[in-house]
């Protein structure tokens, strides 16, 4: 028989998913809890066709609510560098959180989640210092940028990402690490060529490729669907609204990050490096733009 699997996402919504590839959202009427058809949750196993629509549903689920609201910025240099510290934050406690993780499972008797996350743990590892050399090759004092500068939206995700890692049965880790690497292996090479054309030194997208479609982000999504899909129902179920919150983090990181104009992203970044930083700002300079100037990035 074909697998059909379904967790209940939100008090009221349900992600449904057939092996087939069908997926559909159930929404349960409050006043008529014998509505909620797919309150119990689920107990079979999983297969890779459903997971994955239950996976990208949740996704789509979270960013929903703020869809259209969100702008297609500019892409600018300042707003670069600022993702590339992003970047930096969201890599640099990767494989001591993923290990920390691990040890977790390899002390509750589940060796094969130990030995997944191990592996995340090695292919995540330097990808930091992906984003430092890009930084670096921006023309930017990258260090002391990372080290003064956290953007807005990117700080409630890493510390949503070091709690799940520190919890008693840290399953939700997986569910985090799949909504970034799923989102950033959407990437597509148009929007690398993108970024190359607006720097001009030498290459600074070392970091956005690998996390990209070309890169070994589209891999890691791949064996983390078909582990996923091997896992017991109760830790799919986890995985996938783990999935959801993080994705609902995520969206609501993307809006703080549009608010913000190009002065005061600059304004932000020069003062976090202590130093004028011509190579990013000098092109909105010589537009001869204000720094108290309107937020420029911001469009209905
Ligand atoms: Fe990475
Ligand atoms: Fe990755």
């Amino acid at each position: 028989m074909a697998v059909t699997e379904w967790v209940k996402i939100t008090y009221d919504i349900s992600i449904i998913a057939r092996e087939s590839g069908e997926v559909w959202f159930h929404t349960a009427d409050a006043t008529k809890p014998e509505s909620d058809l797919f309150a119990t949750p689920m107990t079979g196993a999983g297969a890779t066709g459903s997971t994955i629509r239950l996976l990208d549903g949740a996704i789509n689920l979270g960013f929903a609510r703020i869809e259209q609201r969100l702008a297609r910025p500019e892409l600018t240099l300042a707003g670069y560098a600022a993702a590339l510290i992003g970047a930096y934050h969201t890599s640099v406690d990767t494989p001591r959180n993923l290990r920390r993780a691990a040890k977790r499972f390899e002390d509750l008797g589940r060796p094969e989640v130990a030995a997944y996350l191990e592996v995340r743990a090695r292919e995540e590892t330097g990808h930091d210092r992906l984003a430092l050399k890009d930084l670096r090759a921006l023309g930017v004092p990258g260090e002391r940028l990372v080290a003064n500068y956290m953007p807005e939206g990117i700080a409630p995700l890493c510390k949503h990402f070091d709690e799940l890692c520190v919890q008693d049965y840290p399953i939700g880790c997986i569910g985090y690490s799949y909504c970034l690497e799923r989102i950033a292996a959407l990437k597509q090479e148009s929007d690398i060529d993108k970024v190359q054309a607006l720097c001009p030194g030498p290459d600074a997208t070392r970091f956005l490729r690998s996390h990209s479609c070309l890169g070994s982000e589209v891999s890691h999504v791949e064996e983390t669907i078909e582990f996923v899909a091997s896992l017991p129902a109760n830790d799919r179920t986890s995985v996938v609204q783990e999935t959801y919150r993080s994705a609902l983090i995520m969206a609501e990181g993307y809006n703080h990050e549009l608010l913000k104009s190009e002065a005061e992203l600059i304004e932000e970044l020069e003062r976090a490096a202590g130093e004028r930083l011509p190579s990013i700002a000098g092109s909105f300079r010589s537009r001869g733009e204000k720094l108290d100037a309107q937020p420029a990035a911001w469009a209905e």
